[in-house]
């Protein structure tokens, strides 16, 4: 199973981003960056054999995607055009760490991943984050974020390596320093997709844009005191007694770059006022009933993408190519 799913995502990967193609020609450079983020990542979490080298404690449930009306005129990608019938998806809610037993209390961003399963039998991802913006512009700066945080223990001398890290880095201050509310739901929250795509549709015009998912039942926050009372597993609890009572919601939205505007710095977030098309729905109706089982045989890939639609960011196969090295760690822990 294993070796099925690690030659599926290095065919994924290098139909879809040359820079991914290199990464499967043995010890290239970005090969090599591949590994040294997820040893960067390790530096800073740890090892944890089996898991995922980021975002390793997870809940797993399905759901399906109804596409827009306004979403074909975006992308001819299969999942985006009328249908009779829904698209069947898998989702996965994760904590923005690298730590496994990482409290569901802690200020950490959410992650979301969402496949799309298409009727010709292929697969599409979208892996995104519950706060607009990145650290860094590229990969080789978040090794360098990686690393300056994990040499800043305790022990450091001032100014240790983050702190000068910080200085010329105000994104990752930002992201570092802004409070982030406290989720009442992981179906409470909007995530986003912080790198940029490139949109094609069936007549050839180009659309470059970025994904987010608004919540349809509303952003909703924990008061301090609440949060209190919070079990540590009470995100994955609570996501799978919502569904059990009624489906949870989100509008997927593609947020519009700026004509000339820069669309490959994940640093930057966009502001609200940009234009915004709606995509579709996704709609998660059911937990897996062995979430962890699930999530080892799932790989998210944000380069795991369908005609239509395609990488606009470089780090969009830097992480695409680190995350094959992760499952591939995972895969031989077990
Ligand atoms: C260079 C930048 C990044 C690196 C090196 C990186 C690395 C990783 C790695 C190694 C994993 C584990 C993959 C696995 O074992 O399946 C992971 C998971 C994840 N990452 Fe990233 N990441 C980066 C940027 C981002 C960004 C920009 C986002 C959101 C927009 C994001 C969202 C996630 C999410 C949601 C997961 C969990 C996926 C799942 O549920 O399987 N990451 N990341």
């Amino acid at each position: 199973m294993w070796k099925s799913l690690l030659a599926t995502a290095a065919i994924t990967i290098a139909l879809l981003s040359p820079l991914a193609v290199v990464a499967q020609d043995g010890p290239t450079s970005q090969t090599s960056l591949a590994e040294q983020l997820v040893n960067a990542l390790n530096g800073v979490f740890g090892v944890h054999p089996g898991m995922r080298a980021n975002h390793p404690k997870g809940v797993v449930l399905e759901g399906t995607f109804t596409p827009s009306a306004s979403a074909a005129s975006v992308s001819k990608a299969a999942h985006l055009q009328k249908r009779k019938t829904p698209v069947p998806i898998m989702v996965r809610f994760s904590a923005g760490s690298g730590q496994p037993s990482v409290p569901d209390t802690s200020q950490m961003p959410r992650g979301m991943a969402v496949k799309f399963s298409l009727p010709d039998g292929s697969k599409t991802d979208l892996v995104v984050l519950s706060f607009n913006g990145f650290p860094v512009a590229t990969a080789e700066e978040f090794r360098a974020f990686l690393l300056a945080v994990a040499a800043s223990g305790p022990d450091a001398a001032k100014p240790t390596p983050i702190d000068t890290f910080l200085e010329t880095h105000p994104a990752a201050r930002n992201f570092l320093e802004r409070p982030t509310p406290q989720p009442v739901s992981y179906a409470s929250l909007p995530y986003f997709g912080i790198n940029s795509f490139k949109f094609t549709n069936a007549k050839g015009a180009v659309t470059f844009g970025r994904y987010q998912l608004r919540p349809v039942a509303g952003e909703q926050f924990l008061t301090q005191e609440q949060l209190g009372t919070m079990a540590p597993d009470y995100l994955s609890s609570e996501i799978r007694e919502r569904v059990r009572r009624s489906p949870a919601e989100f509008k997927l939205l593609l947020q519009v770059a700026e004509k000339d505007g820069k669309i490959d710095d994940p640093s930057i977030a966009w502001p609200d006022t940009r234009k915004q098309i709606e995509l579709g729905t996704i709609t998660i109706t059911k937990a897996v009933a062995d979430s962890q089982a699930a999530e080892k045989k799932l790989l998210f890939m944000p380069g795991a993408v369908v005609p239509g639609i395609e990488a606009a960011d470089p780090m969009i196969a830097a992480r695409s190519a680190s995350y094959i090295v992760s499952l591939s760690r995972r895969a031989q822990a077990q």
